[in-house]
This record gives C-alpha cells, structure tokens and sequence, in this order.
C-alpha cells in the first residue's frame, strides 16, 4: 500500500495545523489543498455551475470560519473540490475552505480519520466517507437533519439515504454513487473480431486472444485484463462481484447469514486466482483502481474493472484509449448474472468541529444539485439526486448513467450494515483471504473454510447458510 506517502502527507498535515494553534478562527491558513498528488488530470472548469454573482461584500467582524474538507483524491476528485471550494468561497467571503486530499486505498483513509476521532479533534469538520462506513463511524458525525438536510434528502437515492441513516440519524449527505464496470476496448474488439465479453470464460478468452495478438504485434506490454488485486477494500469489492455473478452470495447476507463458505464462490476465486500472470500483470495482486487505470490508459490493456471515475479521464485529451472504449455490464459465471459491487461516498460533518452549522452547510453545498451535475459532466461521478439522470448534459457526459442505470440501481451491497461497527475488520479477512488464493499462497477451498471459522468467531449469533 501506499502508506508511507501518505502518512508524510497526513504528518505535514499535522505539523501546519500544529504551527496554526489549532486555531480554526484564524485567518492565515492557507486555502487549497495539502497534497495535490501527481493527478495529471486538471478538470475542465467550464462546465461548472455560474458563480459570476458579485460576492457580499463580506464583513467577517474578523470571524473568518475554517472549514477543513477531507476530500478523496483519486482521478480528479481533488481538483474538482478545490474548484468547488473556490466557488463556494467567492460566494462567502466569511469562510475558508482548506480541501485536504486523502489517501487513495480506503483502509489508509480510515486510519488517518480514526486518529482525528480518537483525539475528538476539531481539526477537520467535513469528511467524506465511503458507502461502507456509516455503521462503524456513526458515532463521530452530527445529524444533517438537525442542519437543514431532512429538506433534501428526497432527491437522493432511497437506498443509499437508508444506508446513510443510523439510529435515526442521517450521518452523511450522498455525495455520488458507483458500481463495478466493466471497460472493453472497441476498436481491439473489432480488430479480432469480438463481442464484448458476458461471461468469465468469454472474458477470459478474448482477454488472451488479444493479448496474444497485440503482443505478436510488437507490444510487450500489452496485458488482457487490469482489475484491482491488492490486499485492501477494492479487491473485497472485485471478488464480491466474481462471487455474486456465480451465485455464490454476497459473503454474509443481510439477514446475517454467513454464506462464503460455498462451492460456487471456490470455484471463481480460485479461477480469478487464474488469471494473474496470464491474462493480467503478475503484479496485479498489487493493483489499486488507479493502477489498472494507469494501464488501461497508457492503452495497454484489453480489458479493465473499474468504476465510473475512468470514463472522463480514458477520453481526455492525453488519453491513449480516447474514443477507443466503452463500458458494459461485468461478465458473470452465466450470460445476465453479471453483478456490480456498490460504492459511493457521502459527506458527513465531524461532532468535534467548532463549526457545524457552516460545515452542514458547504456539505449541503457540495451535493446539491448543480454541484453534483458539475462532478458528473467534469468526472463521470454518479449522482445520488435522481433527477440527474434525465439531464442532458450529463447523459451526453456519461451516456453510460443512462444505459447502465440498472447496474447501478441492482449493485450488490457489502456486509457492512448487518456487520457494522465491525465492517473494517470482516472485509479484511475476507480481502486477505481471497489474496491468499490471489498469490497461491492458499486454494480457496481452505481459505473460505477458515474464514467461515473466523466469521462465526466474531459473530456468535449469525448462523452459517447457503446463499
Ligand atoms: C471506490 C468506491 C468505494 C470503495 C472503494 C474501494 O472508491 O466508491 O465505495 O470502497 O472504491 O477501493
């Protein structure tokens, strides 16, 4: 994993802060990012919603309010808040937004955010959250309700408002949504005169096809099929969709059943085990999102699993795979038993700031409507606001939104509302397990069996099942 990176980052962090006094009321911090990452990416900012408006003219009677926003970082994400802050900013001149990017893999996020918690510091007010965490970390956020949100929470999805709502509490306003996607190469299908793949073993095989022919064609690099393979939250969400799309469950279902431990879920793990060092990188087993991206759009791959984030950046300018992909379903065991993981993040306000009023409000800010529609039409982010996915602009953006709704409407949830507050901990045993078979250093058959035993460990009253 990328710790060490992020840890200086998440300690340079700690350090201005430190030199600030933690003084949120004061007017010297820098506004922007801490760490702009190495994104080559500068989202296009003409698409974003007209703040030509003349600011108020802005006396702050020197009660400058910091908000400090973790924001996620991966593809655009950062410079699409920034842009946002900076509007938002310009409209109200009272309050300072510092965006503070955060780390890629989820796990590393969640460390950097538990220690804030532990020390009930007020040193970040906003903090975006992905779709499994809401249950684990309920206890740090204010109700949005309570700060305006129970106005808006209609236009949103119901099932992610749902899983955003603990005890009562809706603990963070949707953000945008996504599910597992499965990018093709048009033209490379064309060439070899190939369908898009619906199952597996298709998969599989116009994956090698392909690379056998690109490779004789002179491209040593070329590989069929990039996906996310580390040990971390994507390979939990890549090897849920293997699972789901061979009937194998969904690890523990809602009702606390756990089903892992069954013949089809073996069976593709181990023949996902398959694939590394044939069809994809040996060192996919060490692939986050962003690495397969990095593939993909260096055009050396046939084939990817990822989410919507890749659609804007595969066609932009400096893309080698512009205008030469499109999206589908993912192959399932089965034509049409193809299954999508459901991710998503969420914008939720700290119990710790000193300022929660005006935190509600920029997290409102940020998911509102034409806030959402600036991130779905610069960087194919899915909205949570329903009504989006019958504008125009962001159906000629992302005509997929449309096409696929189904695959975002159907995605398969994790475990984490029936196993919360231990979602971290049943996710890693499960992403470490499928890993084990990843790298050979197990069959899944042992590896399920022990998790099943590791499962009903940690959860005494579930009940071991079928699917
Ligand atoms: C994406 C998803 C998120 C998931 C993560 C795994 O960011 O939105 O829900 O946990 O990928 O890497």
């Amino acid at each position: 994993m990328k710790t060490s990176k992020w840890l200086i980052a998440f300690l340079a962090l700690v350090m201005v802060l430190a030199a600030c006094g933690g003084d949120t009321g004061s007017t010297d911090t820098t506004a922007g990012a801490t760490d702009t990452t190495s994104a080559p990416d500068t989202p296009d900012t003409t698409d974003a919603p007209d703040t030509t408006e003349p600011a108020p003219s802005g006396d702050c009677d020197g009660e400058q309010v910091l908000l400090r926003t973790f924001t996620g970082a991966v593809g655009q994400e950062l410079e699409m808040a920034q842009n946002q802050a900076d509007r938002y900013m310009a409209e109200n001149p009272c309050i300072t937004i510092e965006s503070i990017a955060t780390p890629d893999f989820v796990e590393d996020r969640l460390g950097t955010y538990l220690q804030l918690f532990e020390a009930q510091s007020p040193e970040g007010d906003i903090y975006q959250i992905d779709v499994i965490w809401p249950g684990d970390l309920a206890e740090h956020f204010v109700d949005l309700n309570e700060y305006g949100a129970a106005d808006v929470t209609g236009d949103h999805f119901p099932a992610i408002i749902e899983n955003n709502t603990v005890d009562g509490k809706l603990i963070g306003i949707p953000w945008f949504t996504d599910a597992g996607l499965l990018y093709y190469r048009t033209d490379l299908l064309e060439k070899y005169n190939l369908e898009p793949p619906t199952t597996w073993d298709e998969l599989e095989a116009s994956a090698q096809t392909i690379q056998d022919g690109e490779r004789a064609d002179g491209n040593q690099d070329f590989w069929g099929y990039v996906w996310q393979g580390n040990a971390y939250e994507g390979l939990t969400c890549d090897a849920l969709e293997w699972i789901a799309s061979a009937g194998g469950g969904s690890i523990i279902e809602p009702d606390g059943t756990i089903t892992i431990n069954n013949q089809n879920a073996i069976d593709i793990v181990d023949q996902a085990a398959g694939w590394v060092g044939t069809i994809s990188p040996p060192g996919v087993t060490a692939y986050g999102e962003e690495d397969a991206r990095g593939v993909w759009q260096a055009g050396n791959a046939a084939f990817m699993r990822n989410w919507p984030y890749a659609y804007s950046l595969g066609n932009s300018d400096d893309s080698a795979v512009k205008g030469l992909f499109d999206v589908s379903p993912l192959p399932g065991k089965t034509a049409g038993q193809s299954a999508a993981t459901l991710g998503g993040w969420q914008l939720a306000v700290s119990k710790y700031s000193e300022h929660p009023e005006e935190a509600a409000a920029y997290a409102l800010f940020l998911a509102s409507e034409p806030e959402q529609k600036y991130r779905a039409v610069t960087g194919s982010l899915n909205p949570t606001i329903m009504s989006l996915y019958e504008d125009a602009d962001v159906l000629e953006a992302a005509p997929f939104f449309g096409s696929l709704l189904d695959v975002f409407t159907a995605a398969v949830a994790r475990p984490s509302t029936i196993t919360s507050p231990k979602y971290s901990d049943t996710s890693a045993l499960f992403f470490n397990a499928v890993h084990s078979v990843l790298t050979g250093d197990a069959d899944a058959e042992d590896a399920f069996l022990e998790l099943e035993l590791d499962y009903t460990d940690s959860f005494p009253d579930f009940t071991v099942g079928t699917p």
